[in-house]
């Protein structure tokens, strides 16, 4: 499939350096903002301008001399260019050409995606929710744009594998272990936890009447790091608990996840291999974190303060991390630094990582990218943080201390009840695509603020909406054939008669698709995918609208528009694949 915008910069290249014009800058050729502007738009002769001006008095000198050498190449794909502006290159597709695309985008099975993935690797480690904690509405953004991210890496050919860096370690479980123990009749808070049916909700109001009691009572604290430490002594009762918790929270996850569709790893059966045979939890690490701390010393990036271990940055460019606590147990940074060290050894020193993970842990990652660059594990460009902002609720914030939680079934369930009256069968679909592209749509690190109409709205940028498009594609071409399968290839005429400015306009929107999906890759984000698909669902509605396609008599213009419904069926399934969004059968 041809990428127009590509060939464009490659074709402006190759005049540069035939006609030996200086060009150190970088220059784009983009979608101009207005359609009357053309196709693409190139700012070469701007950009290169002050390089060449003993050879060019403007800049429009300098666009009129590139633009003649481009038309001397006689591009057969276009239709027109110009010089505009201060010295723009606007570039018109030929009719023609937009339908050869057209066509090949339905014919063609190739990726829509530019394949930067292949022959690498990377991690995509998302969700990461805490044993015997809530999961909460940050842990389901990140399960969501996780995923999606994962899933565009692996439609751009790189090999994925999915991590979830679960919270299984750490302070909270002698909080935990404190409160099973001592808070009422041992035996019978571990029957309570185990008969019920919700047994989150006990580890959860044990955690939270911890954190009550501790207030009035301070050596509960103390109590509670004892126990952690007992834990990560061996201490049998310590495991055993530690054990029990695990194993009714993942039983948990495993329930939203699988509502979700979504997975880690590898996919086996059993909860634990479910979640994924292959992922990592921190306290995986606990054995491999005095690797960590000997490579540190050795490095002399330890500093001792108040008993404690950190690492002080130079010039103190970010604040100090701590690595060890003074009664010498680990953190959180500890089994971070673990996790890398480990991940080098396992997939080698070339693998990208991607850690989707709540932005407010962005100063945090900083740290641990600028440690682990010190350490001689992975130079930066080989990290990447994708953050994700705060789902805002009327209260604000949640916070497991406290109690004052949101139930995600509850979210989960209530989505459905709310598509039901969409449409009953497809309920499940609609609801959960509306609450995955709700977090999609918009930049990852923005804070969103919870709406039930937006999410479900019809007729706007909605999950919903794309998914009724889809379906609508669909039924069309259903009508069209009675052999059709979604995302089929067809056989047809083409034809290049463009008989209605709808049908130009979506083509004109269908050729920027792939240079969209590409640069949504390399953002590492889903919401530019989430942009241009919106962009054409509705270019396509008003299309469908204005232009009959399967009551059209004319059998040109009704094969025509076909290939046009097949092409947009065609991209907006493969966004979905990516979004992690699934197609209803009927809405
Ligand atoms: N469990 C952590 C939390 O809930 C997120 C873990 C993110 N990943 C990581 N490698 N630190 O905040």
């Amino acid at each position: 499939m041809i990428v127009f915008q590509t060939e464009l910069h490659n074709e402006i290249q190759k005049i540069l350096a035939e006609q030996v014009i200086v060009s150190t800058d970088a220059f784009v050729v983009e979608r101009p903002v207005r359609s009357e502007h053309g196709d693409y738009s190139s700012n070469v002769a701007m950009m290169l301008y002050a390089q060449n001006r003993d050879r060019f008095s403007q800049p429009r000198e300098l666009a009129t001399f590139i633009c003649h050498n481009l038309e001397q190449k006689k591009l057969n794909y276009l239709e027109k260019i110009e010089v505009a502006g201060l010295g723009f290159i606007n570039f018109h597709i030929s009719k023609s050409s937009l339908s050869d695309f057209c066509a090949q985008l339905v014919g063609e099975k190739e990726p829509l995606v530019e394949q930067t993935g292949e022959g690498k690797s990377c991690i995509v480690e998302y969700s990461s929710p805490n044993i015997a904690k809530p999961f909460t509405v940050g842990h389901l953004r990140s399960t969501i744009i996780g995923d999606a991210i994962a899933n565009m890496m692996q439609y751009a050919g790189y090999t994925v594998h999915r991590d979830n860096h679960l919270g299984d370690w750490g302070t909270q479980f002698g909080k935990l272990i404190v409160a099973i123990k001592e808070f009422g009749d041992q035996q019978e808070n571990e029957k309570r936890i185990q008969q019920s049916a919700e047994p989150m909700k006990e580890l959860v109001a044990l955690y939270v009447a911890f954190h009550t009691r501790a207030e009035q009572d301070a050596s509960l604290e103390e109590k509670a790091r004892q126990w952690f430490t007992k834990l990560e002594q061996g201490d049998e009762e310590a495991r055993r608990l530690w054990k029990l918790c695990i194993d009714y929270s993942l039983v948990e996850f495993q329930k939203i996840y699988d509502k979700l569709h979504v997975t880690f790893g590898l996919k086996t059966s059993g909860v634990r291999e479910a979640i994924g045979s292959s992922i990592f939890p921190e306290s995986f690490f606990e054995d491999k974190m005095k690797e960590v701390i000997e490579e540190l010393r050795e490095k002399r990036l330890l500093t001792e303060s108040e008993g404690a271990q950190l690492v002080f940055f130079e010039n103190d460019a970010f604040p100090p991390l701590m690595i060890l606590k003074k009664d010498g147990s680990t953190l959180y940074s500890t089994r971070d630094l673990a996790t890398d060290r480990f991940r080098k050894e396992k997939y080698g020193k070339d693998i990208l990582i991607i850690n989707e993970v709540g932005a407010e842990q962005s100063l945090y990652f900083q740290q641990i990218f600028e440690i682990e660059e010190l350490l001689g594990y992975f130079p930066k460009a080989q990290r990447k943080h994708v953050g994700h902002g705060m789902f805002r609720f009327k209260d604000g914030k949640m916070s497991t201390r406290k109690g004052n939680v949101i139930w995600l079934e509850d979210v989960i369930t209530e989505a459905i009840n709310r598509a039901s009256v969409i449409n009953a069968e497809s309920a499940e679909a609609v609801g959960i695509g509306a609450i995955k592209y709700n977090d999609l749509k918009r930049e990852s690190e923005k804070d969103v603020v919870f709406d039930w109409d937006e999410l479900l709205n019809l007729k706007g940028n909605s999950g919903p909406y794309l998914q009724y498009t889809l379906v609508r594609a669909r039924s069309v071409l259903a009508k069209l054939s009675q052999s059709f399968k979604p995302s089929q290839s067809p056989t047809l005429s083409q034809s290049s008669d463009f008989t209605h400015p709808d049908e130009e306009n979506l083509a004109r929107a269908l050729i920027h698709i792939s240079e969209y999906f590409s640069r949504a890759v390399a953002h590492y984000a889903p919401h530019e995918l989430c942009t241009a698909t919106f962009e054409l669902a509705q270019l396509f509605n008003t299309f469908y609208a204005t232009c009959p396609v399967a009551t059209e008599s004319d059998p040109t213009i009704r094969s025509f528009r076909t290939m046009l419904v097949r092409a947009v069926e065609r991209v907006i399934t493969d966004s979905f694949a990516m979004l992690g969004i699934s197609a209803p059968v009927r809405m």
